[in-house]
């Protein structure tokens, strides 16, 4: 029979850290895993912090720095009269925990990949890709019922004398559950995407999309 072999490094490794320490008192053990924890979690809370600001949103990819920042800070949600801004995370971002973790390293990691190949690198390959991305947001939020256009916007705070007779009757039907948000104000933070002409029967489907619109017109 031959010798058995020594184990793997691997192996070594999970023996070791498996086995019952000689050395160290269970106190010293469970204060270096509260230190451990705690510095887990104010690193986390410090990455989601530094990763979830315009200016790192804005320019983390080159795509972004030329064409989504000067767009959002033309818009009415990146400088308008009273100074109050919405972020790009308050909008893309879920708000609460752990879905934003989630939804963060999943986003990193598919935009990253995403810019490293230069997907949206021109202006001409940015327009090609922007209604797809519409979209992609676009389903998010309505699935969502619009949470993030909410977590500032509350239809019940809204003044209806305040606001146009129009807006006033298209609000009832956000309370009645008929329309969202983003089902009606599209384009609010990015210049409104358009439809590309070659329409893809999906996109046709959809009851509010404009090309049923052109399609009903063309007949
Ligand atoms: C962080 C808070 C915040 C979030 C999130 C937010 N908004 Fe706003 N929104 C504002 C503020 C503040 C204004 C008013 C700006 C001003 O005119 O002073 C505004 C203005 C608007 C207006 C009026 C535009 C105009 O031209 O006067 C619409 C419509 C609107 N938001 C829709 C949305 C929608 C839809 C979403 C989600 C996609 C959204 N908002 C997300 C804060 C927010
Ligand atoms: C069925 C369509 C529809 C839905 C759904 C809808 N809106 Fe509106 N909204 C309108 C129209 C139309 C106006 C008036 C636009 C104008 O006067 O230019 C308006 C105006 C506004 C304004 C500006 C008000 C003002 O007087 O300046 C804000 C802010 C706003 N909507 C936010 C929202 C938010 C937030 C939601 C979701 C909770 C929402 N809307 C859902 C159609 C809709
Ligand atoms: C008020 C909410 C809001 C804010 C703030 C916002 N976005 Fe958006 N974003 C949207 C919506 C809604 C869409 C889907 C297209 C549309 O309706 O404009 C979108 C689309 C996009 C797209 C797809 C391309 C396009 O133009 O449609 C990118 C990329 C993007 N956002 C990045 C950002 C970045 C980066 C910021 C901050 C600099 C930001 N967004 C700020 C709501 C927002």
């Amino acid at each position: 029979m031959a010798p058995t072999p020594k184990p793997g490094l691997i192996r070594r490794l999970f023996g070791w850290l498996f086995s019952p320490s000689a050395k160290w008192s269970v106190f010293a053990l469970l204060l270096a895993g509260l230190v451990a924890g705690a510095v887990g979690v104010v690193g986390t809370q410090v990455a989601v912090a530094v990763t979830g600001t315009n200016e790192f949103c804005g320019n983390a990819c080159h795509s972004h720095t030329k064409f989504v920042y000067p767009e959002y800070k033309a818009s009415v949600h990146g400088s308008n009269r009273t100074g109050v801004q919405a972020t790009c995370s308050d909008c893309h971002i879920p708000h609460s925990y752990p879905a934003k973790l989630f939804y963060k390293a999943e986003a990193g990691i598919r935009d990253g990949i995403a810019e490293m190949q230069g997907a949206i690198s021109t202006q001409e390959k940015f327009e090609a890709k922007r209604w797809e991305m519409a979209n992609h947001v676009w389903e998010e939020m309505r699935a969502n019922n619009s949470a993030n256009c909410r977590t500032c916007h509350t239809p019940e705070a809204m003044s209806a004398e305040k606001q146009s007779e129009d807006a006033v009757k298209q609000h009832k039907k956000f309370a009645s559950g008929k329309a969202t948000c983003i089902d009606c104000h599209t384009g609010m933070a990015h210049k409104e995407p358009e439809e590309p002409k070659a329409v893809k029967p999906a996109a046709a489907a959809s009851p509010d999309s404009q090309a049923v619109v052109q399609a009903a017109a063309a007949k």
